[in-house]
């Protein structure tokens, strides 16, 4: 077998490199997705655009797998994780006794740490605690749904139904619009895994590269989603398409000018990697003027993404004007039932969760032959001493 081409061409890093957020820097490889700044991001080599229709058991199995399940195997696949999904009622007890204070991403933090109190491995078996952890988030986020908002106890899981059904029916949303279920089948496969630098999915593996349960390391990572930089940009993408309220062009191209002249920042727009519009804001314009094209916030998230681009070219200095994964998600959410936008970084984490468990178990127990990627350790240079060099 020749030997495999090097994965980046050598390069010096120098002081500009410090204090950027590693923006850019090759630090190690992955095998679950990739994000090409101009076509956005492909799981296993399939661009997102093919997956679309795809069942959410089938996305997870090709992240765990690298490759699509046949029938069969989803079916096995799906089955399994309905038998893993029971969450105990102690945990359901004490979610019960949270804050309601507490933002729904609090509530997850503390029930992935429950769950892993509760529920991980004895012998901290990553793969096997993975599939639990996939398995048992869509019945926490539900029972947050319905705990914090008053929805009523608690649905157990199914084992009749698919992965994105068997969430929908444990949901209970009052007043669903029918495409909810399928709206979130959508989000979910949209949201899995983004490349292995995103800051959620680069702080789960970095905590279990100290070799903590996987529990504790999603706790971390879904720490890291809350952010208003990183996950949580969607909760205010929505409140921006409220904020500008209108879908007619000419109303939105003022509003949005003066916005952006005053210094606002126009959230759903922009990415660190991306300089194209992200393909996940594609399909969800799509999908948008498909079964809510009458409804007035996405109206509004579909004339934005006209208005915006031409307008942040022209008023600011970023290197990506275009929309992002974010610009549309929420409006498409109130559209379908799910009108709280505190609880989109939750369906964000719900999803996510999949992604990094696949890049642990990859870290953990397959990279570098199976010995698995070091303690990370990167270098800092203290800022009162001369450079040293090693
Ligand atoms: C993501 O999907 O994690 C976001 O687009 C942020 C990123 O890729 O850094």
């Amino acid at each position: 077998m020749p030997d495999a081409p090097p994965h980046i061409e050598p390069f010096t890093i120098t002081d500009e490199h410090l204090n950027t957020g590693l923006r850019g820097f090759p630090v190690g490889t992955l095998r679950t997705s990739d994000v090409d700044p101009m076509t956005g991001v492909s799981y296993v080599g399939y661009p997102i655009a093919d997956l679309v229709d795809l069942p959410c058991e089938d996305s997870i199995y090709l992240l765990f797998h690298k490759q699509l399940p046949t029938p069969e195997q989803a079916r096995a696949f799906n089955a399994d994780l309905a038998k893993r999904a029971t969450v105990s009622s102690d945990v359901l007890a004490i979610l019960d006794k949270l804050p309601r204070s507490g933002h729904p991403m609090e509530w997850l933090i503390v029930g992935l740490e429950l769950l892993g109190m509760t529920g991980k491995t004895k012998s901290n078996d990553y793969r096997e605690d993975a599939l639990n952890l996939v398995a048992r988030t869509s019945t926490l986020v539900a029972a947050i749904f319905r705990v914090k908002q008053g929805w009523g106890a608690p649905i157990a899981p199914r084992t009749d139904l698919t992965f994105h059904e068997n969430f929908a029916q444990m949901l209970g949303a009052p007043g669903a619009h029918a495409q909810l279920s399928d709206l979130l089948r959508v989000f979910y496969l949209l949201h899995q895994d983004h490349e292995g630098g995103n800051l959620s999915t680069f702080t789960g593996k970095a905590v279990a590269s100290g070799n903590a349960d996987i529990y504790a390391s999603m706790a971390a990572a879904m720490a890291a989603l809350y952010g208003p930089r990183h996950g949580r940009a969607n909760q205010e993408c929505l409140e921006f398409v409220k904020q500008m309220g209108s879908g007619d062009a000419n109303e939105l191209r003022e509003r949005v000018l003066k916005h952006v002249k005053g210094g606002g920042l126009v959230p759903g727009f922009g990415h660190p990697v991306l300089r194209a519009e992200d393909p996940r804001a594609k399909i969800q314009y799509a999908y948008g003027a498909k079964h809510f094209g009458d409804h007035p916030l996405v109206k509004t998230a579909i004339a934005l993404r006209e208005v915006v681009p031409p307008i942040l070219k022209e008023h600011s200095r970023t290197k990506d004007p275009y929309p992002n994964v974010d610009a549309a998600s929420g409006s498409l959410l109130s559209a379908a039932g799910l009108a709280n936008p505190e609880f989109y970084t939750l369906l964000f984490g719900w999803s996510r969760v999949s992604g990094i468990s696949a890049q642990i178990v990859d870290e953990r127990l397959v990279m570098r032959d199976g010995k698995g990627v070091p303690i990370y350790r990167p270098r800092y240079i203290a800022e009162n001493q001369p450079a040293r060099r090693r």
